[in-house]
């Protein structure tokens, strides 16, 4: 088989499978170890067709795959690789271009560029910031720190307990201390009750894990200039919604930070992996990260984007970003984030009138938070046994020390229909706990 029949069928596998999505178990059924049971221990000696591939992508490794792309996928933080994407990670692989420094794909650095600049006039950022992709948030947050240790000397990260643990875990590797603020009731960080003794960086969320609650990132610009401290905004989840004007309220004071991370690939339909952090102080990325050994030294006046974080090898990550902003749009991006809003809305409306459930944080975006009244063992019961059927993929968080059912909804192709199925389904597994 050739290159181009083979690509044809895995093409149409892809589209074949966008289309069953909705059918498939959206959390898989397999045990641990189940999936590499079914799969020989040692290499091939000889090479197979690439349909073998495919066939085994089928019959062996589909039944592992929990599927993000489900429209009844509402655990963690939904989102969804549209189709531009998809093709765009294709053609990236093609290309298979390692834009470490500018010569070696100028193409991929000055479309990176581009594309952040971009999207940081789609979401009403300051101009003038200096944007590149990384691949996680986590990765990101990283580089943040990073530069703020650079540029204050500080020793403690501050943030609260609700900032997600790839903040601690930064802190850590960098070699910094970690002081969590306690939360208000409405599970934001106290701006109030902030020390900054010896700190490099705040970190402020914007769309909390568990809750996505907001910070009070204002009040935070105001200590941290005060301070000179680093004001690190994680809106990994809902920076995406400032596409939409009428979701800027929670961008309040972001314009002061010195740096900002958002995930395209959580909430802007990008494929899996697309970081965008966004900086006003690139001298302290470039600070922190630029190391140019012989090998790579040029005469080119360009930008090499490996200055402004951990790796060295870079992949063309911005097309798929690229591809899905131009076959979007503005307006393309804006219905689907306002749908699952609204889709997320109508969810709680519809817990808040059942009696014997409850919504457990203010909603934001697009995430409910909710519990039956039974006991802890009970909701977590109800959420085993919807996920056990297959019929939906739920999470969980914990708040005032209770368990808490958490539905995101993210994927664009999530409907009203699908909302409804999964109130039913939870409903439907409730009684037989009471
Ligand atoms: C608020 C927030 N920040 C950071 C992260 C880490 O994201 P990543 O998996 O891209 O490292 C997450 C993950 O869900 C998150 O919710």
């Amino acid at each position: 088989m050739s290159f181009r029949e083979d690509g044809a069928a895995a093409l149409d596998w892809a589209a074949r499978y966008l289309d069953r999505v909705g059918d498939l178990p959206v959390l898989a059924q397999v045990e641990p170890g189940e999936i590499r049971a079914r799969l020989p221990a040692s290499p091939p000696e000889l090479g197979e067709p690439f349909a073998d591939v495919l066939r085994d992508l089928d019959e062996i490794l589909l039944p592992g795959i929990t599927h993000w792309q489900s429209p009844r996928f509402f655990a963690y933080f939904a989102g969804s690789a549209a189709e531009p994407g998809i093709l765009a990670e294709l053609l990236a692989a093609t290309l298979n271009s390692v834009g470490f420094i500018w010569r070696t794909s100028p193409a991929s650095t000055e479309l990176e560029a581009l594309t952040l600049d971009w999207t940081a006039q789609l979401l009403g950022l300051p101009d003038g910031w200096h944007g590149h992709i990384e691949d996680t948030a986590s990765v990101s947050t990283i580089a943040a720190l990073a530069a703020a240790r650079e540029q204050t000397g500080g020793r403690v990260v501050v943030c609260s307990d609700e900032a997600h643990s790839s903040v601690e875990r930064a802190a850590r590797l960098l070699g910094l201390e970690t002081r969590k603020v306690p939360l208000d009731d409405e599970f934001r960080l106290r701006a109030d009750a902030v020390d900054l003794t010896d700190a490099a960086a705040v970190v402020a969320t914007v769309g909390t894990t568990s809750t996505t609650s907001v910070d009070p990132v204002p009040e935070l610009a105001d200590a941290c200039e005060a301070a000179g401290v680093w004001l690190h905004v994680d809106a990994a989840y809902a920076g995406s919604a400032w596409v939409c004007p009428e979701l800027r309220w929670s961008q309040a004071g972001v314009d002061r930070a010195d740096s900002l991370v958002v995930n395209a690939h959580k909430w802007l339909f990008t494929p899996m992996d697309c970081s965008l952090l966004w900086t006003r102080k690139p001298e302290a990325l470039r600070a922190a990260f630029s190391l140019v050994p012989e090998y790579l030294r040029t005469s080119d006046e360009a930008e090499h984007l490996s200055d402004y974080g951990p790796a060295l090898g870079r992949r063309f990550r911005s097309l798929k970003l690229w591809a899905v902003l131009r076959c979007y749009g503005r307006a393309g991006l804006q219905a689907r984030i306002r749908e699952a809003v609204r889709l997320a809305e109508l969810f709680e409306g519809w817990v808040r009138g059942e009696p014997g459930w409850e919504v457990c944080a203010p909603r934001r975006f697009s995430v409910v938070c909710f519990r039956h009244e039974g006991s802890d063992e009970e909701n977590e019961a109800i959420v085993e046994r919807v996920n056990r059927s297959g019929e939906l993929f739920l999470s969980h968080t914990r708040l005032n020390d209770r368990y808490v059912i958490r539905l995101a909804v993210g994927n664009e192709r999530t409907t009203e229909e699908d909302v409804r199925r999964a109130w039913s389904g939870i409903l439907g597994v409730a009684p037989d706990l009471a």
